[in-house]
């Protein structure tokens, strides 16, 4: 899918894995064993591909960067599974799995020290440094105003797409932003790109979160139905919530902390028979029509096509 990037994201993996390197063979085992799992390097590849629409692109520049996004993604995944207790992630046993929630609360924090110790090692500016703490701190109190509201089954859209631009749509900005901001791309169309990000981002998380009701674990390789389990509301539950002919059955579900499986189950039918689905399909692909409209005039043909590549997968994503 990425021409253009083909070979810095082959350099990226070799940056990846000598970040998680260290003389503690505990440490260094988890951290290979997370970068090695793979996942679809989305951040990364967003932050090189706007790198290239800069001036005097430069790989050994942009590269510490790209590898912090992606640690830093790493890492709240690290500490995003121990909360939500799950079992597998990109495919394979997730850190709490193989080695207890202890020392993944610890393995995150190491990860993120070793995000910014890549970037501390740059003359990036205060702006970059400031941004990526930001950004941290925005993923966290997404998760936070998440946890708050668990088996609240709150029905306010506006709530919804605030929370998911905190948890992860601010992450995509970031990530194009960045990106540009490095290789010298001038304000204008950094502006645009983020923009780009900021919708490609909330259309991703709302994909994430059908992924979650209509998928599979085996086609995700990583739980699915868990939202529902964990009292979280997401777009099409919303939808469902308001206009099913089920959603007061649907609500006393997703209100129930003690919900069983067979719950569980029939929470996610009803969702499945309502037009909640297809409605958050629509806010996906408006998002991502602004995300095409958006992108900046003069950006070099193929940067452009993998931009537009970009959202025409997050559009059609099943996994
Ligand atoms: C998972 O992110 C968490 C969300 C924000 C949906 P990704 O879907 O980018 O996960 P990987 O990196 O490909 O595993
Ligand atoms: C992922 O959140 C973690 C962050 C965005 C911080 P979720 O819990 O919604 O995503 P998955 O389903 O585990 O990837
Ligand atoms: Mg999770
Ligand atoms: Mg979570």
């Amino acid at each position: 899918m990425f021409d253009v990037i083909k070979g810095d994201l082959e350099e990226l993996e070799k940056e990846l894995l000598s970040a998680v390197d260290s003389p503690v063979e505990i440490v260094r085992e988890i951290g290979t064993h997370l970068v090695m799992a793979g996942g679809k390097r989305i951040r990364p590849a967003l932050c090189l591909l706007a790198a290239h629409g800069g001036v005097g692109f430069e790989l050994r520049r942009v590269l510490p960067l790209a590898a912090a996004l992606e640690l830093i993604h790493t890492a709240s995944l690290v500490h995003d599974d121990v909360i939500d207790e799950a079992g597998t992630r990109r495919g394979v046993p997730t850190a709490n799995a193989k080695w207890g929630n202890q020392i993944s609360i610890l393995s995150g924090d190491y990860i993120f020290a070793q995000a910014f110790q890549l970037v501390a090692m740059q003359d990036y500016g205060n702006y970059v440094y400031h941004r990526l703490a930001e950004l941290v701190g925005n993923l966290s109190a997404g998760e936070i105003i998440q946890n708050r509201q668990v088996y609240m089954a709150s029905r306010d859209i506006e709530d919804y797409f605030r929370r998911i631009q905190k948890k992860t749509a601010d992450f995509l900005e970031i990530s194009c932003e960045l990106g540009g901001v490095v290789s010298g791309m001038d304000g204008e169309r950094t502006k645009q790109l983020a923009e780009y990000g900021h919708c490609i981002g909330m259309a991703f998380q709302i994909t994430d979160d059908l992924l979650d009701i209509e998928q599979t674990e085996e086609k995700l390789g990583k739980p699915a139905g868990n939202d529902i389990r964990q009292g979280i509301v997401t777009l099409p539950v919303i939808r469902a919530l308001n206009e099913s002919p089920d959603g007061e059955e649907l609500e006393v579900i997703v209100t129930d902390p003690e919900m069983t499986e067979e719950m569980a189950a029939r929470a996610i039918s009803i969702v499945r028979a309502s037009d909640g689905v297809s409605f958050a399909k629509d806010r996906a692909d408006e998002y991502l029509d602004r995300a095409r409209k958006v992108l900046p005039e003069g950006l070099p043909e193929a940067v452009r096509e993998a931009l537009l590549m970009v959202a025409d997968f997050i559009g059609e994503r099943d996994f």
